[in-house]
C-alpha cells in the first residue's frame, strides 16, 4: 500500500503508483472518471506487461473496475475507452465482455460513444482475400463506455460549461477526431488525444468536479481537466510517464500562464532533493 505522490498542486494530484496498491484516493470522492486502460496489446510499457491470456485480461479488468467503484460518489460516471474487439491473436468482443463485468461489479450502463479515430492503418489483415471461407471484418474505431455508480441524475445544482455547439455535437454518439501520435504525447507509447477527456469531462461533470484517470500516462485527462476547471487526480505506475505527465501539464495547461512562479518553485525543490540524493550516493 502507500501514497507515492508525485506532485500535488491545489488542481491536480499526480500519484505514481499501481492502482491496486494506493490508499491516496478516499472512498466516494470521485466525480467522474474518464480513462483508457492497457488494452493488452502487447504495447511495449515500460512497467506493465500488455501481453497476457484474455482470462487474466478480464480478471485484471474485474480487479481494476471495482477500485473504481468504491473511489466513484453515488452518482459519479466513469467514461471508458477500450476497443470495440480484439483480432489479433484470436478475435474477443472486448467492449461487450468488459461491460458485462462492469455490470457484475455493480455499475449501471448508460450508453456507448462511437470514436471514429480514423485509423485506417489498422487495416492490416484480410484474413482469405476475395473469399468467403475466413475473412475479417475490422471496424476502425474505438468505445467510449459510459457506465454510472447508483443514480444517473444529478441533484445538485452546480455550474456547467458546455456550449449549444459542444451539447447538440457531443450527445450525437459517433465522435470524430483524430487519434494521438506518439511525438505529441511527449513519447507516451499509447496516449488519447485531449479532446477525448475534454469532451467527457464538459458533458458528464460539473465545473469544480473531481476528475480521476488511474491509466494517467501522458497525462491528458489531467490537461483536459485543469484546463476545464476541475480538479485532476492521476495514478500512474511508471514513474517516467509520471514525468511526461507532469511536464505536458506544466506547458500545456493554464496553470503555467496564471501559477507559474508557485508551480515552478515546486518543481524546482523536487529537482534540487533529485540532486541531493544523487550526491549523497556517488559520495557515499
Ligand atoms: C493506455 S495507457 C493510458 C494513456 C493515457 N490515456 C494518455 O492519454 O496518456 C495505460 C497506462 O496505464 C499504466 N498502467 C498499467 N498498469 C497500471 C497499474 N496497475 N497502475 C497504474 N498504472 C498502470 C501504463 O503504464 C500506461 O501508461
Amino acid at each position: 500500500m502507500g501514497g507515492k505522490i508525485f506532485l500535488n498542486h491545489e488542481k491536480f494530484k499526480i500519484i505514481n503508483n499501481d492502482i491496486f496498491l494506493t490508499d491516496e484516493i478516499s472512498k466516494e470522492s470521485v466525480d467522474l472518471i474518464v480513462t483508457s486502460p492497457p488494452y493488452n496489446l502487447d504495447i511495449k510499457y515500460n512497467s506493465h506487461n500488455d501481453q497476457i491470456s484474455y482470462e487474466d485480461y478480464l480478471k485484471f479488468s474485474h480487479k481494476w473496475l471495482s477500485r473504481c467503484f468504491e473511489w466513484l460518489k453515488e452518482d459519479g460516471r466513469l467514461c471508458l475507452n477500450i476497443p470495440l474487439d480484439k483480432n489479433k491473436g484470436g478475435q474477443q468482443s472486448v467492449g461487450a465482455d468488459i461491460t458485462t463485468i462492469a455490470k457484475k461489479i455493480g455499475f449501471n450502463y448508460h450508453s456507448t460513444i462511437i470514436w471514429n479515430e480514423g485509423n485506417i492503418s489498422r487495416r492490416t489483415a484480410w484474413g482469405s482475400w476475395l473469399s468467403a471461407s475466413a475473412p475479417y471484418v475490422i471496424a476502425p474505431v474505438e468505445l467510449i463506455i459510459v457506465l454510472y455508480k447508483t443514480r444517473w441524475k444529478k441533484d445538485e445544482k452546480k455550474q456547467s460549461d458546455i456550449t449549444r455547439e459542444e451539447f447538440m455535437e457531443w450527445t450525437n454518439g459517433l465522435w470524430n477526431f483524430p487519434g494521438q501520435n506518439k511525438k505529441g504525447a511527449g513519447g507516451h507509447p499509447a496516449a488519447f488525444p485531449v479532446e477525448l477527456p475534454r469532451r467527457c469531462i464538459k458533458l458528464f461533470s460539473f465545473v469544480g468536479d473531481v476528475v480521476l484517470d488511474p491509466f494517467l500516462g501522458s497525462g491528458s485527462t489531467i490537461m483536459a481537466a485543469v484546463n476545464n476547471n476541475r480538479k485532476g487526480i492521476g495514478v500512474e505506475v511508471d514513474k517516467e510517464y509520471c514525468e511526461i505527465a507532469k511536464k505536458r501539464i506544466l506547458e500545456e495547461t493554464k496553470i503555467l500562464n496564471n501559477e507559474s512562479a508557485s508551480i515552478l518553485i515546486e518543481v524546482n525543490k523536487e529537482c534540487q532533493k533529485i540532486q541531493k540524493k544523487q550526491i549523497n550516493q556517488t559520495s557515499s
